[in-house]
């Protein structure tokens, strides 16, 4: 075996992160913790997954789970197309592939929200496969052990990185070197101050050597984000509020919320007109609840929320009075959950 990978499996013995996925070699398991580690921090997923392995211990009771279910275990995860995916390719497995995730990359990647770095982590922890991954900390420990100076978030740059990841990967241990170069990528080799004294690949880092770890890796220029202004309405009537449901696919897909609209310059007024506009929801705003901030990966939202009375309110089935004890039941994304939270403590 090459320095790397041997140096990098003894400082994985020692050092290497105690985490639920890791006491579970099930598929499954490993399978929903990749998923919400997509984009999501080990800290944040731990209760989650916790919490998710109970609720759905297995394929059969998550392919079984309705999708209201779903959304409301990962509520405040984000990036709900997961767990909208997760719940599709469930009911895949159970269909197709008898329950059991299937054993090899092609299949893995045919599954919805199974892509190349989920499949490659998925093949090589729980099946033992010789097969590389590439998430945001492998990219970055790569790049400066390698000083990688393209664009790390170019196609080239993407190749070059996931060459390295399969170049260097020790056979039958791939499950392990993987995992251990995700925990030195959150522990030691981190994206600001990088910890190089304590890290057990210092003495071959091209990085080090040529004191770029702070510039590695490269990435290009980020846009700047747009901020979106918004009022939502808080509608009461006789103990139940006013939830619309957002549509099936996009941001926050499925997910309920306060009816709303994009406002200018003054929210409670332009909030009326908006809310007529889109369904015909007539509303009287009253008095101003708060204002929530949230940023979304690619804009911004400033929500000021009110309080308002139904003037005429159509039937849809998009539409719904929840009771103020069911509120929870229906999920919602932060901004909305915090507008409930301000108006049930209000
Ligand atoms: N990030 C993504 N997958 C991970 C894993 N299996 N262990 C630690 N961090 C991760």
């Amino acid at each position: 075996m090459s320095s790397l990978p041997r140096l990098l499996l003894d400082w994985y013995r020692k050092h290497g992160r105690t985490l639920p996925w890791r006491d579970h070699p099930d598929p499954y398991a490993v399978w929903v913790s990749e998923v919400m580690l997509q984009q999501t921090r080990v800290e944040t997923v731990i209760p989650y997954f916790e919490k998710w392995m109970r609720l759905f211990p297995n394929v059969t009771t998550l392919a079984n789970a309705s999708e209201r279910e779903v959304l409301n275990a990962w509520e405040g995860l984000g990036y709900y197309t997961r767990a909208r995916n997760l719940h599709k390719a469930a009911k895949i497995v159970v269909e197709k592939f008898s329950g059991q995730l299937p054993r090899n990359l092609t299949e893995l990647r045919s599954l919805p929200g199974i892509g190349r770095y989920t499949a490659g982590a998925i093949a090589s922890m729980a099946f033992g496969m010789d097969e590389p991954t590439l998430d945001g900390n492998l990219r970055r420990v790569f790049a400066r052990l390698f000083d990688v100076k393209e664009f790390a978030d170019s196609p080239a740059g993407e190749k070059i990185l996931w060459e390295l990841a399969a170049q260097n990967l020790p056979k039958g241990e791939a499950g392990g070197y993987n995992q251990a170069l995700m925990d030195l990528g959150a522990t030691v080799c981190l994206p600001k101050n990088p910890r190089c004294l304590l890290c057990p690949l210092m003495e071959i880092c091209e990085a080090r050597k040529n004191d770029s770890q702070e510039l590695r890796p490269v990435m290009k220029p980020k846009k700047a984000v747009p901020r979106y202004v918004l009022a939502a309405a808080v509608v009461c009537r006789r103990g139940r509020v006013l939830l619309a449901r957002r549509p099936p696919e996009g941001l926050l897909g499925g997910m309920w919320e306060f009816p709303n609209g994009r406002v200018a310059e003054n929210p409670a007024k332009e909030l009326t007109k908006a809310l007529y506009a889109a369904a015909k929801l007539k509303v009287k705003t009253s008095e101003a609840l708060g204002i929530v901030r949230h940023a979304y990966t690619h804009f911004k939202v400033t929500v000021h929320a009110f309080r308002c009375e139904p003037v005429s309110i159509p039937k849809s089935e998009n539409l719904r009075w929840v009771k103020l004890s069911d509120l929870e039941d229906y999920p919602m994304g932060k901004v909305d959950r915090r507008i409930a939270n301000m108006w049930l403590k209000s």
